[in-house]
């Protein structure tokens, strides 16, 4: 692992990769993918299987330590996520003193950042570099995280509807719970429907974990410096913000409304293929085959719509769907629908608002974010990650005082 040279006046070898195509800084044994054959595993589990017969829960153990936990490893498990989704009142006060439009993934961005300072006890700044060779405190924002997490988002969607946070259930399930704390109609005995339940859980396991991609990799790069996981976090969600990664999802339904109707569609194609603009929810970096997350979303869709009614929308989406897969522009670049081009219609028919989507995608991920995190500080390797660059500026000028400047 040392520097690669071939003498002593030799900087070294560097590789000019920009977006690390060809770049792994880690190794990793959380998920793996293989996009040509359009496969996706946890710890080795079939996603569809982890989909079809799982919960986010204890796929969320399954990522952080590595095995499908026994039965009392997930009672236990559950009851001390539930026991930890209390959030500060402090938190809470700053999300309802931001403005009432506040972007939900600003809030939750902003909320975890500074959920940092409200435990000091697990910043490495303050307690010293090595409080994180503790296993109590590791496993203690664990689950500090993926418990208030969806109490964050819950107080960052009512903030856009103008009411105030739903304290949280230990009852429920932790989809029903954050069901139950948006507060349905501001109707605080509102019991979330069991079918959607399962559905949001379902969506939560598939957006689990994905290996090295842009928010991830954010995660490890803060990470790497040291920081506290509630600030590393904090970046990867930042990551997950953009519309190129988790902001996708929303873009997918502006793009759909645009649309309208499956008559617009060829000149959408063409506007594409001119490059006016992407067709977002297609296209991935890893994937050049179908996603198969979004095979199980597809099917998941129907589901919803057997019980909330059909979205008029999804036949746009799926001639838009048929119009792009037989065209040459796509089948030349390998570009079939990723994760989120059916996710957002799914979530527009259980009643979010477009920019709650990206959280909706936050939440799960934190349980991906939290893996490699955890995997991180085991890994001898683990070194600041530090990358280099290519200079391309004036090699050496001389400095000119002000009055003599042209
Ligand atoms: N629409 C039209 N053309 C596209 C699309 C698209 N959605 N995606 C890629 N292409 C084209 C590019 O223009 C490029 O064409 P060229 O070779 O003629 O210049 C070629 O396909 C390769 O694309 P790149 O941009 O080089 O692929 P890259 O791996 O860098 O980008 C990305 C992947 C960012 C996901 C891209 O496909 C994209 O922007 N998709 C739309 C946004 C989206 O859906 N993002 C969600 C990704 S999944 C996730 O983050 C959860």
């Amino acid at each position: 692992f040392k520097k690669i040279t071939t003498g002593k006046n030799d900087k070294g070898l560097k590789l000019y990769d920009p977006g690390y195509l060809n770049t792994a800084p880690v190794r990793s044994s959380i998920g793996y993918i293989d996009g040509d054959e359009g496969i996706l595993r946890y710890r080795g589990y079939p996603i569809e299987e982890l989909a079809e017969k799982s919960t986010f829960l204890e796929v969320a153990y399954l990522l952080l330590y590595g095995n499908l936990p026994s039965q009392s490893q997930l009672a236990e498990w559950e009851f001390v996520i539930s026991q930890h989704s209390a959030v500060p009142q402090g938190i809470l006060d700053i999300i309802q003193s931001m403005p009432h439009d506040a972007h939900p993934m600003g809030v939750l961005l902003s909320s975890l950042s500074a959920l940092s300072v409200f435990h000091p006890d697990a910043n490495p700044a303050l307690r010293g570099q090595d409080i994180y060779n503790s296993k109590q405190i590791r496993d203690k924002q664990i689950v500090r995280i993926l418990g208030k997490v969806p109490t964050i988002a819950a107080a960052a969607y009512l903030r856009l509807a103008g009411r105030s946070p739903v304290p949280p259930s230990s009852n429920l399930s932790y989809s029903e719970n954050f069901l139950h704390m948006l507060d349905s109609l501001g109707n605080r005995s509102y019991t979330p429907n069991p079918r959607l339940a399962r559905v949001l859980d379902i969506l939560f396991i598939l957006h689990a974990e994905h290996e090295m991609n842009c928010s991830t990799a954010a995660a490890r790069h803060l990470a790497s410096s040291g920081v506290d996981v509630f600030t590393a976090l904090a970046g990867a969600v930042g990551a997950l913000y953009g519309p190129l990664h988790g902001g996708a999802n929303e873009a997918v339904l502006k793009m759909l409304n645009e649309i309208g109707q499956v008559d617009n569609i060829p000149d959408f194609i063409e506007g594409v293929k001119n490059r006016k603009r992407k067709l977002s929810g297609f296209g991935h970096r890893v994937y050049k085959n179908y996603d198969p997350r979004a095979k199980v979303i597809r099917k998941l869709a129907e589901e919803v719509f057997s019980i909330v009614g059909r979205d008029p929308l999804i036949e746009v989406a799926v001639a838009l769907e048929k119009a792009a897969l037989s065209d040459d522009y796509f089948i030349k670049r390998k570009l079939y629908p990723n994760v989120d081009f059916y996710s957002g219609l799914i979530y527009r028919a259980m009643g979010f608002p477009t920019e709650f989507f990206p959280v909706l995608f936050a939440i799960p991920r934190m349980a991906g974010w939290l893996a490699h995190w955890r995997e991180s500080l085991d890994d001898p390797d683990t070194k600041i990650i530090r990358p280099q660059q290519v200079y391309t500026g004036v090699w050496l000028r001389h400095y000119t005082p002000i009055t003599k400047r042209l």
